[in-house]
């Protein structure tokens, strides 16, 4: 699967135990929007600007709703969008 590649910096099934944000509490489309961005502007992302450039727009939308779905059943908090600068 390929989630299990973002589990090495995003934690087991979306859940970080780190600093980085955990992609389980993102919704389909909040993480379609950030990946987009990272790859729209390789600075915004950085390491992940390059994760985000290898997948492609399929793949991207297949992972956003992977990780909505390991979401789900825990209550999401209302994460705020970002501005796009
Ligand atoms: C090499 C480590 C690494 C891998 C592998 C990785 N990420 Fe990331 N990711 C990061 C880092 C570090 C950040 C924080 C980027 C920043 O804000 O500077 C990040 C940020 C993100 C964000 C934005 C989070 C936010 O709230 O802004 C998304 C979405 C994301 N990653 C999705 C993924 C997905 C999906 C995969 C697997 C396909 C993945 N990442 C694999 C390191 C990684």
């Amino acid at each position: 699967m390929m989630a299990d590649s973002c589990a090495v910096c995003h934690g087991t099934d979306g859940r970080s135990t780190g600093g980085i944000d955990s992609l389980a509490d993102m919704s389909a489309r909040e993480l379609i929007e950030e990946m987009n961005e990272m790859i729209a502007d390789p600075h915004e992302g950085r390491l992940m600007g390059i994760v985000a450039k290898g997948f492609s727009f399929q793949e991207i939308q297949s992972l956003g709703q992977y990780f909505q779905k390991l979401g789900e059943g825990k209550k999401t908090k209302d994460r705020k969008e970002k501005s796009d600068d």
